[in-house]
């Protein structure tokens, strides 16, 4: 063993105790092995994990697949045209690639224009052409997707770009200056930069029937043009009791049909509901502000129905698991969710493991849903 790597393993070995988990864990202790016969185990984590020791065994002894939470986003990379930044990203892909850790790509054009630096898609204060604007997208894809070419498993190519209101996409200086065609070229440029991965498009609440509808109105469109999409990522963020399992396998089902795979790319659980935040146009927000129920722990009913709602989302994902190709969950422990911050403060606890990378009832009934046979 190389002395890097027996030194990891070493350091594996003597944390491992404490986090009640072994690093080379068999099926009954780890998500990647009980899941290793269905799909990969992946997880979205912080930026900098090749300097946080503490987050190595439990990643490494459960998941088999990493997504930089932020640093490969266009905000990060380019903040100024032709200004790349790449010390982060990179120092996060040898981290992935040290740890035999297959990597997500996240994501290459995000379009939202609050995610978005404004140069790409403005000349001063107009906005750019169509071709200034694809240029400008090339380029930014060819420099990024091919510097790490052959090393990223799967690209989120294009982030949420379906609309949550009436129109088919979401308005943005992407789709102004180009409608449907973005995507298209996005998917194009990514194939050509890195022809080896595989390319997903990426979306929250496809589950629900209208933006599913234009999911499957844009695969449908994609497909006709042969542009080289291979699959759908549902980001899966849930709230406790709004789990839509019937509509998630109406939207499994669909996408079978129309001959894509799947990766369920940010899965959590927030057990402090959030949709009141965006209702009748913010008016609860400053209430909602001052909500922070479990502050001081999260109730033992509370984390049991969060485990029965777990579980039934995987004994769901076992039963399609020929279409479903990953299954990552967005930050590694409770302690590290974004859901602590957004869309307001509070402590949160919506994945498997709590603040000190302990599993939670809901580690035992995903476990059990992944591995014991089917009802
Ligand atoms: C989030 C990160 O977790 C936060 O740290 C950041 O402040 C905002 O973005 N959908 C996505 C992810 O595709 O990129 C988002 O990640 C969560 C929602």
């Amino acid at each position: 063993m190389k002395p890097f790597l027996a030194s990891l393993w070493a350091i594996a070995w003597l944390v491992s105790p404490h986090l009640g988990l072994s690093a080379t864990a068999p099926e009954s202790s780890s998500l990647r092995h009980a899941a290793a016969k269905l799909f990969a185990i992946g997880v979205g984590i912080n930026d900098h994990i090749s300097q946080r020791t503490n987050d190595w065994p439990l990643l490494t002894a459960q998941f088999s697949t990493v997504t930089p939470e932020n640093c490969m986003k266009p905000a990060a990379l380019q903040p100024t045209e032709g200004a790349f930044d790449f010390a982060t990203a990179d120092a996060f892909v040898d981290f992935a690639t040290r740890q035999n850790l297959k990597l997500v790509g996240h994501c290459l054009v995000w379009a939202k224009d609050d995610r978005t630096p404004a140069w790409f898609y403005r000349v001063g204060q107009q906005p750019a052409s169509r071709e200034l604007l694809l240029t400008r997208m090339r380029q930014h894809i060819a420099t990024v997707a091919g510097r790490w070419r052959g090393r990223i498993a799967m690209w989120d190519v294009v982030n949420e770009a379906l609309d949550d209101g009436t129109n088919y996409l979401r308005p943005s200086g992407w789709e102004q200056a180009c409608g449907e065609e973005f995507i298209a070229k996005a998917f194009e440029y990514a194939h050509a930069a890195d022809p080896a991965a595989l390319l997903v498009y990426n979306d929250y609440n496809t589950e629900l029937p209208a933006k599913r509808a234009k999911m499957i109105r844009l695969v449908r469109s994609l497909r006709a043009k042969h542009i080289p999409l291979h699959a759908i990522g549902l980001q899966g963020h849930y709230e406790l009791d709004q789990v839509p399992l019937a509509e998630l396998e109406a939207t499994l089902v669909a996408m079978r049909e129309l001959g894509v795979k799947v990766v369920v790319s940010e899965l959590d659980i927030d057990v402090i509901p959030r949709a009141k935040w965006w209702a009748e146009g913010g008016k609860y927000r400053a209430e909602l502000r001052q909500l922070n129920p479990y502050r001081d722990g999260c109730p033992p009913e509370i984390l049991q129905r969060q485990a029965e709602q777990y579980a039934q989302l995987f004994q769901l994902f076992r039963k399609h698991a020929g279409v479903i190709a990953r299954v990552s969950f967005w930050n590694l422990h409770d302690g590290q969710s974004w859901l602590n911050e957004f869309p307001w403060q509070r402590v949160n606890h919506p994945l498997l493991f709590d603040r000190a990378g302990q599993p939670k009832p809901a580690f035992a009934a995903v476990i059990h849903a992944l591995t014991d046979a089917p009802p």
